[in-house]
């Protein structure tokens, strides 16, 4: 089986290459490298021992995208291509429009021009707004998106709803991550922000390994245990499996239709501090960290029910966060700079 994978060479994307190829999947991957190097690539092949066949385009370019589907008999489609960074979404919203938005649309058309029907999406769970009450469940309506990064995910999720009524062939599986973190055991691929990371694992990453001084902890007056925010964090590798699960359960229900959205998370929230003193006990040094003012938009606490993902899909995550702070902190001290340039 033959899957196309935008945005295949970044964080997520790349762990789940491998997944796919351990799996004997044949991958395609598909990037612009707006967000990523070739270099992690290069490392799944040599992981795995496997050949990734790799294009280098952008989604909002249709030609190269209709030559790619005219090049290769794609069975499926996992669409990870995005830009990711939520501040700067609300300073450039229309890129963000327009690079995940607009990016996705001409890759469904595409899609829809050459008969391909079976569709992963990377949603996330900020699509439950602010307005549900935890845990988020899948019945829950979608919330009122705090950044234009995640109206593009709930505007995505809602064309793929429109496209399954108008054509019945069409098959959509959204993935709504929860806080994706850590890296593949070896070591050898993990996440590579590009300038100052906004998400706390990378920050707290490379405040161990000597890249940053401290980190600030935004808030610690907030209605929790310990008054730091609590996420739902999960392994990035049970993350990738969790494709390879959504994959499996499209081709063995081969008389589903339409679009079905499921939770990847743990079930379990745990604090900022809580990760770091994780964190310490996988790198045997103090973090340094002061308390620092809310970040605007942050919500307190949310987690996933992943009750549904496990019945249907028959997937759970494994690792545990000893795992994921030994696994971030081995690919952290291995590639100080991350991949090289
Ligand atoms: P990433 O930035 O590492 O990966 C995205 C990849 O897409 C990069 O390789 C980038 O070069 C590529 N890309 C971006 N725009 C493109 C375009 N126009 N054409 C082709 N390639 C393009 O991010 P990630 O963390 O791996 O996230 C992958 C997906 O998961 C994204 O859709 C993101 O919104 C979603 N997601 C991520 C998280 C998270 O915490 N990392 C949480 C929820 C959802
Ligand atoms: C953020 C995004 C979310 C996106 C997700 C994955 C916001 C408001 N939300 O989620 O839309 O889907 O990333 O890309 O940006 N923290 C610190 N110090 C830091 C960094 C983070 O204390 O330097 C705290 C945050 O306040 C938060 C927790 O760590 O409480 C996790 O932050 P982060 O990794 O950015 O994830 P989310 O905020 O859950």
């Amino acid at each position: 089986m033959k899957i196309l994978v935008t945005g295949g060479a970044g964080y997520i994307g790349s762990h789940t290459v491998l997944s796919l190829l351990n799996n004997d999947f044949d991958v395609i991957v598909y990037d612009n490298l707006s967000n990523a190097n070739i270099e992690s690539i290069r490392r799944v092949e040599n992981l795995t021992g496997k050949k990734v066949s790799f294009i280098k385009g952008d989604i909002q370019d249709k030609a190269t995208l209709t030559k790619v589907f005219s090049e290769f008999v794609i069975d499926a489609v996992i669409h990870f291509a995005a830009l990711k960074a939520v501040g700067e979404s609300s300073t450039l919203p229309l890129k963000y429009y327009q690079n995940n938005v607009h990016g996705t649309l001409n890759l469904l058309e595409v899609m829809m021009a050459f008969r391909v029907y079976d569709f992963i999406f990377s949603s996330s769970a900020t699509v439950y707004g602010g307005e549900n009450v935890v845990p988020y469940e899948e019945t829950m309506p979608l919330g009122e998106a705090s950044s234009p990064y995640g109206a593009s995910k709930v505007m995505i999720e809602r064309a793929l709803k429109d496209l399954a009524q108008a054509n019945s062939e069409f098959r959509a599986v959204c993935l709504r991550y929860f806080n994706p973190i850590g890296a593949h055991e070896s070591g050898d691929i993990g996440e590579d922000p590009k300038g100052i990371p906004n998400n706390l694992l990378p920050y707290v990453a490379q405040v161990a390994v000597g890249k940053r001084e401290s980190l600030q902890v935004f808030g610690n007056d907030y209605s929790t245990q310990d008054g730091t925010c609590e996420r739902d964090y999960l392994h990035v590798m049970d993350l990738a499996e969790g494709h390879v699960s959504a994959v499996n359960w499209l081709k063995k229900n081969s008389s589903f239709t339409g679009v079905e959205a499921f939770n990847l998370g743990t079930g379990r929230a745990i604090s900022v501090l809580e990760i770091i003193n994780a964190f310490e006990q996988a790198c045997q040094q103090k973090i340094p960290y002061h308390f620092a003012p809310r970040r605007y938009g942050d919500l307190p606490a949310f987690w996933a029910n992943a009750e549904k993902a496990n019945k249907q899909l028959g997937w759970k995550a494994t690792r545990n966060i000893s795992q994921m702070m030994a696994d971030t902190w081995r690919w952290q001290s291995n590639n100080p700079q991350g991949y090289p340039n």
